[in-house]
């Protein structure tokens, strides 16, 4: 972890005290009722959490048992012996009651124009439509199914309808490259994909069927494929296997009921992938009835979110902020959510304020990426907008700068709102670390402290839990509801969370506490680069770069980045018979985009005779990512143990050429 951004950290001494107005009607209006609140989750564990599954959930049967946990194991069961059904919590419960015909689901298309609203009870229509469409096409309890769909509302729809009828929905970020679809696909074992003809981006539709149909050669357990058609774009349907979920749906005779499956509290509700440690993405799993319990929670406490809202969350379905902030949290509570297409900047840059002006949005749920690039567009954009319907504003997936932070508090919040900067994992199921937006004193740069019922702490290399002040490993010492309960088919990679410091989950991250006692992320200690908020594993980018004929070793580590927070740097050993050459570099990034997506093409490739190696032949990330982060030469630290320290001080030069746009040699 760097120095320098301890030392940046630790001089922000700006403060924020929560606002007046709201304060009153908030749902936790103090700090001391946040304390009294911690309090009651530290000496009474189970009834705090029994209280909150009760009073935001509908369960068919209640739980024997609230928690049967053990991280020395480990075992994570939650509300052991309850029974509910997700579809129905988000759902079902809300049309029989004032909220039926409350806007659940606001659509705003990449057009502007394009606009379609969901009531409670359409979408309980169309949920129980496709569920008996699932229930045709033979889909069981358990079954995986793949929804490789853009952000369009057949996206919720498809994910409620699995929950309705117990198949577990793994959404794939349409982002992806086939490689990254289809390792995704296969390790699920999917039997149903639903996808749509195409993607719109910028005005203009992308396929997405036809790239399924490259890999679904290399994905035997797909038997059937359901094809939304979003843009009127030619596909090839294949006969027996794909299917128009439009004609499959328009050709139902169905009654417009459709019942919903009893499911055990411990019953799988989706898998999500997230990038490994090796180069096989893991199927992190998440309960009904501890995830649902979880994400309600959250969503309610850390947003305040009360029923008049309307609540936006800028994530897309294909990450885990989209499952737990877009749809289940939100519709759990009987929230008004949006849902858009788009992207910041397309049209132009304000296609957020005109969506916040135009839904008088209450709450805005973005990511720091986001809130850089629009900073760097100017205010002239934002200023245009009326955007004070806003109440609270949210960030997630990397650290939020201050700078960053000062931009989005003056011109969005117009130096009024609290923002709470969220942190979490696609592990933890929902928000961690946060500030409660009235009762917290806020610290920007810092995502202040754990959530009522979430114990913290912070233990160095050596396993010695004295470090909070200086920095080491965050850790989180009590199991909550929303933590996974296993790994899809990787038992063992599920135990590596729980087995370098016992009793305590490991989050891969670095943090150190402030002597009031407020959280500062300092980013990954294993192996991740977390771009524009998305985790990608370095092993997974080198190996696929190792794969290209013309390579012969690549290391891969972060470089740090204006608007994405971390970039992709990546040190390539080309093969003997292979030349440096500019041709090469495009190629090898083109490579890396089609295999994984276009995140996780490389920012810059810098060609090395031989990467610095021990003596025993351990690639030696630490100097190179020292070097990628623009440190000097001097400062490389120890070299001593190198096989051949030379080879540094021609990386190193060669890094300096590059930068300037000059090729190595
Ligand atoms: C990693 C988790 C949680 C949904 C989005 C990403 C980083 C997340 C913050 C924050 C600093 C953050 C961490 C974490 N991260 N939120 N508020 N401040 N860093 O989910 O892909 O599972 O990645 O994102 O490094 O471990 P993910």
């Amino acid at each position: 972890m760097s120095q320098d951004r301890i030392k940046s950290l630790l001089h922000e001494d700006r403060s924020y005290l929560p606002p007046r107005h709201g304060k009153d009607v908030a749902r936790i209006r103090s700090r001391r009722e946040y304390d009294a609140l911690c309090e009651l989750a530290r000496t009474d564990n189970d009834s705090f959490w029994a209280e909150r599954a009760r009073a935001l959930l509908h369960w068919f049967k209640p739980w024997d048992k609230v928690q049967d946990t053990d991280f020395n194991e480990p075992r994570v069961r939650w509300f052991v012996g309850g029974r509910l059904n997700a579809a129905y919590n988000c759902v079902d419960r809300h049309i029989i009651s004032d909220r039926r015909n409350k806007a659940a689901l606001i659509w705003q298309g990449e057009r502007e124009m394009e606009v379609r609203a969901y009531t409670y009870q359409m979408l309980y229509t169309d949920v129980c439509r496709v569920a008996a469409a699932l229930n045709a096409l033979n889909i069981k309890k358990g079954d995986r199914v793949a929804l490789y769909l853009p952000m369009i509302p057949e996206l919720v729809v498809a994910m409620l309808a699995c929950a309705r009828i117990g198949a577990v929905h793994t959404n794939i970020f349409t982002g992806y490259a086939d490689g990254g679809v289809q390792s995704r696909i296969h390790d699920s074992g999917a039997r149903l994909v639903i996808t749509a003809d195409a993607v719109m981006r910028g005005g203009e539709p992308k396929p997405l069927k036809s790239n399924l149909d490259r890999i679904l050669n290399h994905c035997p357990s797909v038997e059937k494929v359901l094809v939304v058609n979003r843009a009127n774009t030619e596909v090839n349907m294949l006969k027996g296997r794909d299917i128009w979920w439009q004609d499959l749906l328009d050709d139902f005779t169905l009654d417009a009921d459709f019942p919903c499956v009893s499911m055990d509290a411990e019953d799988p509700l989706f898998i999500l992938h997230t990038s490994g440690s090796t180069g096989r993405p893991t199927g992190v799993i998440h309960s009904t009835g501890g995830y649902l319990t979880y994400a309600a929670h959250t969503a309610q406490w850390v947003f305040d979110l009360k029923d008049t809202d309307v609540y936006w969350c800028t994530a897309d379905c294909g990450w885990i902020t989209g499952h737990s902030y877009l749809v289940y949290g939100p519709l759990s509570l009987g929230a008004t959510t949006i849902m858009f297409e788009g992207t910041p900047t397309w049209p132009r840059p304000d296609r957020y304020w005109r969506i916040v002006e135009k839904f008088r949005v209450n709450i805005l749920y973005t990511a720091p990426t986001v809130i850089r690039s629009l900073m760097r567009q100017g205010v002239e954009w934002t200023n245009h907008y009326d955007l004070s319907s806003l109440r609270i504003l949210g960030s997630v997936g990397e650290p939020l700068n201050p700078e960053a932070w000062m931009w989005y508090h003056t011109y969005i919040g117009k130096g009024e709102l609290p923002i709470v900067d969220t942190w979490w994992q696609t592990e933890s199921g929902g928000i961690m670390l946060s500030p409660l937006p009235y009762a917290t004193h806020i610290k920007p740069g810092s995502v202040t402290k754990p959530l009522p019922g979430i114990e913290a702490g912070i233990m160095s290399g050596d396993g010695s839990d004295d470090c909070a002040q200086e920095g080491g490993h965050l850790v989180i010492r009590k199991p909550w509801p929303g933590l996974m309960t296993g790994v899809f088919q990787n038992p063992e990679k599920f135990k590596s969370y729980f087995n370098r410091f016992p009793g305590c989950y490991l989050s891969g991250d670095g943090a150190r506490v402030d002597e009031e006692g407020n959280y500062w992320i300092l980013g990954r200690m294993d192996d991740a680069i977390n771009v524009s908020g998305h985790r990608l594993s370095t092993s997974e980018i080198e190996s696929v770069l190792i794969a290209h004929p013309a390579v012969g070793e690549a290391a891969v580590v972060p470089m740090p980045h204006e608007i994405k927070g971390e970039a992709i740097y990546a040190y390539v050993a080309v093969k003997k018979e292979v030349e440096w050459s500019e041709t090469l570099r495009k190629e090898l990034r083109t490579w890396v985009r089609s295999q994984i997506g276009a995140l996780a093409s490389p920012e810059q490739i810098q060609f090395v005779s031989e990467l610095p190696k021990t003596l025993s032949g351990k690639t030696v990330r630490r100097i190179l990512r020292k070097i990628a982060s623009g440190d000097n030469l001097e400062s490389l630290g120890d070299t001593t143990t190198l096989a051949h320290p030379e080879v540094l001080e021609d990386i190193y030069n060669n890094y300096l050429k590059l930068k300037v746009g000059q090729p190595e040699k």
